[in-house]
C-alpha cells in the first residue's frame, strides 16, 4: 500500500512559526492593552511582552509581518494543493453534532490523517478569527488612511472591541487545541516530523 505524508511540509512550518507569532501577539498585545486598558483588568506584567508601550508596539509590529507572510504562504498553499478542500470539508452539523458528543464522552476514535468534525470547524473558525483580528487591526493602526474600513467596524473605539473580541477567539481556540494534543498526544509527533499514513493504491503521494 502507498504512503503519504500526514502532514506535509508547508503545513508544518507555517503552523510552527504561526504558533511561535502568536505568542509574541498575544504578549505584546496585552502589553498594549495595559497601557489603555477597555476593561476593568490588566493582564500581569510577566504576561506581557516588550517591557513598556514602545517596546511592546514594536514587537507586535514588527511580528504582525512575519504572520501576514506566514499566513498568506498557509493560505495560498492550502488553496493550490487542495488541503483545506480536502480535509477541512466538509463539515456537516450532523457530523459536529456526532463528533462533539462523542468527544465529550471520551469516545471519539482518532483516524491517523483525518481531522474530526469538531477539529475541522475548530480550523476553519480560527481562521475566520484571524481574517478579523487583521482586519481590525489594520482598522485601528491607521484610521484615518482606513476611514471606511474603521466606519465598517463601527468606529475606533469598537474596533478596537472588535480586535480584542477576536484575540479572545484564538485564545479560546489554542486552549481547547493544546487540550486536545494533551488528550491525544500521539498527534504532536507528525506535526513535527510529518508522519506516514497509508493511502489506498491508485491515490497519488504528496508531501
Ligand atoms: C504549542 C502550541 C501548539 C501545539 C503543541 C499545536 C499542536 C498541533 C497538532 C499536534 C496539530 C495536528 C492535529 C492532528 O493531527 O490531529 C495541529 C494542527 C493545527 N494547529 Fe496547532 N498547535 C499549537 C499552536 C497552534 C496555534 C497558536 C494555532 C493558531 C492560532 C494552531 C492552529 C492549528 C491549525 C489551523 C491546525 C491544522 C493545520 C492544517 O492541517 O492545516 N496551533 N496543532
Amino acid at each position: 500500500m502507498a504512503k503519504r505524508r500526514i502532514h506535509s511540509w508547508p503545513v508544518r512550518l507555517t503552523h510552527w512559526v504561526n504558533a511561535f507569532g502568536m505568542t509574541c501577539m498575544f504578549m505584546s498585545g496585552w502589553g498594549i492593552y495595559n497601557a489603555s486598558p477597555l476593561f476593568a483588568f490588566h493582564f500581569s506584567q510577566p504576561l506581557t511582552l516588550g517591557g513598556w508601550l514602545g517596546g511592546a508596539i514594536a514587537w507586535h509590529f514588527a511580528v504582525m509581518w512575519l504572520l501576514v507572510a506566514n499566513g498568506l504562504l498557509y493560505v495560498l498553499y492550502g488553496l493550490a494543493s487542495r488541503h483545506f478542500k480536502r480535509d477541512f470539508l466538509p463539515v456537516t452539523p450532523t457530523a459536529v453534532k456526532r463528533d462533539l458528543v462523542a468527544a465529550l464522552r471520551f469516545k471519539l476514535v482518532h483516524e491517523k490523517g483525518v481531522y474530526n468534525a469538531v477539529q475541522r470547524l475548530m480550523y476553519l473558525g480560527v481562521l475566520a478569527a484571524g481574517v478579523l483580528v487583521v482586519v481590525s487591526g489594520l482598522a485601528i493602526w491607521k484610521p484615518i488612511q482606513l476611514q471606511e474600513l474603521v466606519a465598517l467596524l463601527g468606529g475606533f473605539d469598537f474596533a478596537r472591541y472588535v480586535h480584542f473580541a477576536a484575540m479572545t477567539a484564538i485564545g479560546a481556540f489554542v486552549i481547547v487545541h493544546l487540550a486536545l494534543v494533551l488528550m491525544v498526544p500521539k498527534t504532536l509527533l507528525p506535526m513535527i516530523t510529518g508522519g506516514v499514513q497509508p493511502v489506498p493504491s491508485g491515490k497519488h503521494d504528496h508531501d
